[in-house]
């Protein structure tokens, strides 16, 4: 039986590595999502068959975790998937916190098993207490602005030296749980004070550091209840969760340390000056400078999400190209409000992917495209970054719209973006604002090409 539980293992441990190799892409991911599921689903029927216990209460809860995941899949919206990741998280940190401390046996548990146990509860704890934090700042149920004080980082240098103490206290004299109760009061404590400093704008690198924290509290939940297939899920969620952070950090040019402990916009008031005018464009004026346009490039952002833009501007984008120019997109990597968000709508719409330009590969073309269109995107487009010190995202990396010929902005008003900041790009004397909702606006221009 143990041999055939640890071959299980094997199985759903390369079900998760291929699964995820599958994520890689939009035309696979849903395959990869599903093969990984299949991994998870193995690894755990294989865990309880490995213990003789009664299945009651695992069963109730599968039936109510069943029944709030499918609903929670299937009611909550796109755009609010990162307070949802948040809380699935901070779910994770919290079990990994219980089954820490479910494991410990004074009797009969070793140091390194106490140390696992500690680890586990740690950093469970505070992905739980800092996963709710960054839910409330997505969701705006608490203010999303950085929350800082005199004395902050002593007082969460403290916080850290007596989880420590506390730690060393509980592994010397296990037999009195005391100390781990201090432990666990710490790191819930610890994970509010390590994500208030950080500001809305900040909460996606947060929330995939927490996915990656929520990765090593389970492997730390592996190590101590010895199951190796909790300790591979738990690295691997790791790594995954540590890589996207770094490869949003590299996308907004800041540093992790610079994102977790500089409170963004916080202190930096926005003197970005905008010179120029206003100039508003109509849908029938739109289309007669796109019908003669031969290179065209989409840039879209949160508002095409908002608008449920995407096949509209997939039938513009056929359309185009049946008149002759060339359309592509152009991506930026934190475009939207959480990662590979313009990529998942734009393969909902059967955008073909290879149609879709990274940010690098967009900006050196981009003086040679006729007309950009920006659809709902506002931060990843403004030239402050590029050319306003004063700019809370000056050094930023943007899509370089301005340096098209001409430029149309899709949106509602003149309202800020995401970092809520001025955009000079809308003052330039090549941009004209197609002001409305943005599926309207498509919606007319294929009406006018039609
Ligand atoms: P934003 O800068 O947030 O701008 C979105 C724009 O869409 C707004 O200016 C809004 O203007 C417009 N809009 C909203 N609804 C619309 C509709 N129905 N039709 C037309 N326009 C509409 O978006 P972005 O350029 O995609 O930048 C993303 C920002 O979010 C960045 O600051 C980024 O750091 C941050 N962020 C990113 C992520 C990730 S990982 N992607 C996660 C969280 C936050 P109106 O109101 O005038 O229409």
């Amino acid at each position: 039986m143990e041999n055939a539980i640890q071959f299980a293992y094997v199985v759903s441990a390369a079900l998760f590595i291929f699964g995820l190799k599958q994520l890689g892409s939009p035309d696979t991911a849903r395959r990869g999502n599903m093969i990984s599921s299949i991994g998870m689903l193995v690894a755990v029927v294989a865990a309880l068959l490995s213990q003789g216990i009664d299945y009651t209460w695992i069963l109730i809860g599968v039936a109510i975790g069943g029944v709030v995941g499918a609903l929670a899949a299937r009611l909550v919206e796109m755009t609010s998937m990162p307070e949802m990741v948040a809380l699935f998280n901070g779910s994770g940190g919290i079990a990994s916190l219980l089954v820490g401390a479910a494991a410990l046996d004074p009797e009969n548990n070793g140091t390194f098993t106490l140390v696992t146990i500690v680890l586990s509860i740690l950093i469970g704890g505070l992905t739980f207490t800092g996963s709710l934090v960054a839910y409330g700042k997505l969701s705006e149920k608490i203010s999303s602005a950085p929350l800082m004080f005199v004395g902050q980082q002593v007082v969460n240098g403290a916080i850290v030296v007596g989880i420590l103490g506390s730690a060393v206290m509980f592994c010397m004299n296990p037999a009195d749980p005391t100390w781990l109760y201090v432990v666990i009061g710490l790191s819930l404590l610890f994970g509010i004070m390590a994500v208030i400093p950080i500001g809305g704008a900040d909460m996606p690198v947060v929330i995939s550091l927490l996915n990656s924290y929520s990765g090593l509290a389970a492997c730390a939940a592996g190590f101590a209840v010895n199951n190796n297939i909790l300790i591979v899920a738990g690295s691997l969620v790791g790594a995954a969760g540590i890589i996207l952070t770094q490869i949003m950090c590299k996308a907004m040019n800041r540093s992790l340390s610079n994102v977790l402990f500089s409170g963004f916009g916080s202190g930096k008031q926005d003197t970005t000056e905008v010179e120029g005018e206003i100039k508003p464009i109509s849908v029938e004026d739109a289309y007669y400078v796109l019908e003669a346009a031969s290179s065209v490039a989409i840039i879209p952002g949160y508002g095409m999400a908002v608008a449920q833009a995407q096949h509209v501007v997939k039938e513009l984008t056929e359309i185009m190209e049946a008149n002759g120019a060339e359309v592509n997109f152009g991506i930026h990597p934190v475009a939207g409000r959480m990662p590979g968000h313009m990529n998942v709508l734009l393969a909902e719409a059967d955008v073909p992917y290879d149609q879709l330009l990274e940010m690098d590969d967009i900006n050196p073309r981009m003086e040679s495209v006729d007309v950009a269109i920006v659809i709902g995107a506002n931060d990843v487009v403004n030239p402050a970054a590029r050319e306003s010190e004063g700019s809370p995202i000056y050094g930023m990396p943007v899509i370089n719209v301005d340096q098209a010929r001409t430029v149309f902005v899709l949106k509602r008003s003149m309202a800020s973006g995401f970092a809520g900041i001025e955009n000079p790009l809308f003052y330039k004397d090549n941009t004209r604002m197609l002001f409305g909702d943005a599926k309207e606006s498509i919606g007319g221009l294929v009406r006018e090409f039609g």
